[in-house]
């Protein structure tokens, strides 16, 4: 482990992202403040070469080395109650938090809203970027504002929900922002008793499979049949390289799905508003032929096809290259086009 605000040249960034790439970096360094940010930024960047940001590197895929750029990891990790009030708390947490680790750290004391957003791989920082979602909950339902420090003036900036523009697995940072910022904190508006949300999906079937009475379902319940549900899905990272969905659902327009069901009556899909329909790219993925193939070091996992996983070795390229087979092959069979979730460094 590295000590803080300490930058190391040369370095693997291996260790620091769930694909287990081997990338090169330049300048690597690790951040626990605000002014230790600045400061190595002052410091050991006079000559302005790119910034990345990394979290816990678990919705990346490194295409290149990088050698001529520095790369700073967050580890802001403070989590503090801010005001409360009967029904609601306001907890505003440091960037570098794992995002696991709040959502238990909530669940400990009685408050609830994270508990559909268990187990999601990541830091806080990062949920903002993604606006990361699961199980009918995504994170714009409970985020009130976000901090950020400026990359260039080095000066804090703060976002209300509303500056953050957020969208399925969008905000301002991964758009118009991007690469601007280093997520400081994220303040999020909680609840001491709000109803659990168990309508999507298998919550509902989960917890009654670990014979929770459906009477008193707690927030801490939910969380562990989302964790359930998740793991027996999902691979885990720390055992087969992945960064969980490779793409996002599409979205097309209403009279596009309609002439698809001609040929494929049994596609699913998930109205959104009024004139379009999500399909799940699983689905799409899974009739390509594509579900639990491997190609090389890589290949579409055998339980969650829209999970690209690397079997040991693969390198970056070869990942884009089986994600870009999978696009074209989804393409060719059905005229839709897969959008990348992961961001490609
Ligand atoms: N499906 C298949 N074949 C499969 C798996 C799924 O056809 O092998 C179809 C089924 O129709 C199923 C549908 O896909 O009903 C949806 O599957 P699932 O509930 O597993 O969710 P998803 O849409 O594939 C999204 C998120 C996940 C999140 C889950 C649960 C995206 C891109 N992904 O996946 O988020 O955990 O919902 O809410 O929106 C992530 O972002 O990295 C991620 C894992």
């Amino acid at each position: 482990m590295l000590k803080n605000n300490l930058i190391v040249e040369n370095y693997t960034l291996k260790h620091h992202n769930t694909f287990g790439l081997d990338a090169q970096c330049g300048l690597f360094a690790q951040i626990s403040s605000v002014e230790g940010a600045r400061a190595v930024i002052k410091r050991y960047n006079p000559l302005k070469l790119p910034i990345h940001i990394l979290g816990s590197g678990s919705n990346i895929l490194f295409s290149k080395d990088f050698y001529g750029a520095l790369i700073i990891k967050n580890y802001i990790r403070k989590i503090e109650i801010i005001r409360r009030d009967a029904e609601t708390v306001w907890v505003l947490v440091g960037g570098g938090v794992l995002w696991h680790d709040l959502v238990l750290w909530t669940l400990n004391r009685g408050l609830s809203g994270l508990e559909n957003l268990s187990l999601i791989p990541g830091t806080v920082g990062a949920a903002p970027i993604q606006n990361i979602g699961a199980y009918g909950v995504e994170l714009a339902d409970l985020l009130l504002n976000v901090e950020a420090l400026h990359l260039e003036t080095l000066d804090i900036h703060h976002f209300t929900k509303n500056d953050c523009a957020f969208g399925y697995r969008e905000s301002v940072f991964k758009s118009k922002l991007k690469g601007q910022y280093l997520i400081t904190k994220v303040m999020l508006q909680l609840s001491r008793n709000r109803e659990v949300n168990i309508e999507y999906g298998d919550i509902r079937n989960t917890l009654a499979n670990m014979n929770i009475d459906s009477n008193h379902i707690t927030p801490t319940d939910v969380s562990n049949a989302v964790c359930n549900i998740r793991k027996a899905k999902l691979p885990d990272p720390a055992m087969i390289g992945n960064a969980g969905s490779f793409f996002k659902n599409p979205v097309i327009l209403n009279q596009k799905w309609e002439s698809l069901q001609n040929d494929f009556p049994e596609m699913p899909h998930y109205a959104v508003g009024t004139l379009e329909a999500k399909i799940p790219a699983a689905w799409l993925i899974e009739q390509c032929g594509w579900k639990g193939k491997r190609v090389g070091n890589t290949g579409c996992h055998a339980r969650q096809p829209l999970v690209i996983v690397n079997y040991g070795g693969a390198t970056g390229l070869e990942i884009m290259t089986h994600a870009e087979n999978v696009q074209r092959s989804v393409r060719d069979k059905f005229g839709i086009e897969l959008m990348q979730e992961v961001n490609v460094w």
